[in-house]
């Protein structure tokens, strides 16, 4: 290695610095790294060139000051608290969706998580766009493999729906709504989308890919979506640490994941349903089988939507596309 190249930063250090909240000698942290000062050196002139603010202090060390505004590896890293911790981070890519589907055929291992600071072509569900701008929202997607029946698939989405409301609500301390199957609301506006894909062959799922769109610091909305969709930054009055939303985003996730796969949706219904916006509303839904409208009753244990059309007449809906006939009722 040439003698003026930077050594890429050990991620530990942010760790260690972090968690010390105050300076931390050089000595010892070329102890724990097994180097010399010298040597920490460098990586602390590597990590500051990666735009995390690193104090010096005479005799006491150095201090970690701030974390730039990116989600990479490196800023992930001290975190995440989980086992999924393979960030593929991208300042800019067509979708993280097509990248997960990319890395999953490569075998990559459940728990991948493609991420990106900016999409290109973002998806949404049914054929739609997903707005994505540079810098201020999440847009990731977690590669799975899931040892379940094709039909239950959906409820996977249904999962991630609930681990974002709460990630939501740990962050906002608002009171985040599920619009079924897996939007998720703030004030009646739209401020995250999941879209799930799978691959499978005769019936044996290959892959999943979770797609989660949050909207947290941006402002401003495309004409369109102006008055139907809101972010974390509008709803609080000011800016969210995404790197901390998407490491509570993940550890939510990957335990509601792990107790899906051991029991099924079932336990977690209930909780899913404390967080439903259209309970009791009237709705009318947009199924594959055509157009079904009721009262909402709430979820069966598989995930289906119920509905009563009246006179004691309950119907299942397992998928679709829902607009509320008499509004959300505050
Ligand atoms: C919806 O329509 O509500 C689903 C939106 C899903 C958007 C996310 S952003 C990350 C991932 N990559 C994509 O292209 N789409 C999903």
């Amino acid at each position: 290695m040439p003698r003026t190249q930077r050594p890429v930063p050990d991620p530990r250090l942010v760790g260690w610095l972090r968690e010390a909240g105050r300076p931390v000698s050089g000595e010892e942290l070329a102890s724990r790294l097994g180097c010399s000062r010298a040597a920490v050196w460098k990586h602390i002139a590597a990590l500051r060139a990666q735009g995390f603010a690193i104090g010096a202090h005479h005799a006491r060390g150095y201090s970690l000051d701030g974390t730039p505004d990116r989600l990479d590896a490196m800023t992930l890293a001290p975190l995440l608290r989980g086992r999924w911790r393979e960030i593929d981070w991208h300042e800019r890519i067509d979708s993280t969706q097509r990248r997960a589907r990319e890395l999953g055929r490569a075998g990559a291992d459940e728990g991948a998580v493609v991420v990106a600071e900016a999409q290109t072509a973002g998806r949404g569900r049914l054929g739609r766009s997903w707005h994505s701008p540079a810098g201020l929202n999440l847009y990731c997607s977690i590669l799975l493999r899931p040892s379940v029946a094709l039909a239950d698939v959906p409820q996977i989405a249904l999962v991630a729906g609930l681990a974002v409301a709460e990630a939501v609500e740990v962050t906002t301390g608002l009171g985040p709504r599920l619009k079924w199957p897996n939007d998720v609301l703030l004030e009646g506006r739209k401020t995250a989308g999941i879209l799930t894909e799978l691959e499978a062959e005769e019936e044996r799922v290959q892959l999943v890919i979770a797609g989660i769109g949050v909207n947290l610091n941006v402002e401003a909305f495309p004409e369109e979506l102006a008055d139907k969709a809101t972010s974390l930054r509008l709803a609080v009055g000011h800016p969210v640490d995404r790197g901390a939303f998407l490491a509570g985003l993940l550890a939510a996730f990957e335990a509601r994941y792990e107790r899906f796969l051991a029991s099924g949706f079932a336990p977690m219904r209930a909780e899913w349903e404390s967080y439903a916006a259209l309970t009791g509303r009237t709705v009318r839904v947009a199924a594959p089988q055509g157009e079904v409208a009721g009262r909402v009753l709430g979820l069966d244990d598989d995930g289906a939507l119920r509905l009563d059309r009246g006179a004691g007449d309950v119907v299942r809906v397992v998928a679709g596309e829902v607009s509320v006939v008499d509004g959300y009722g505050g």
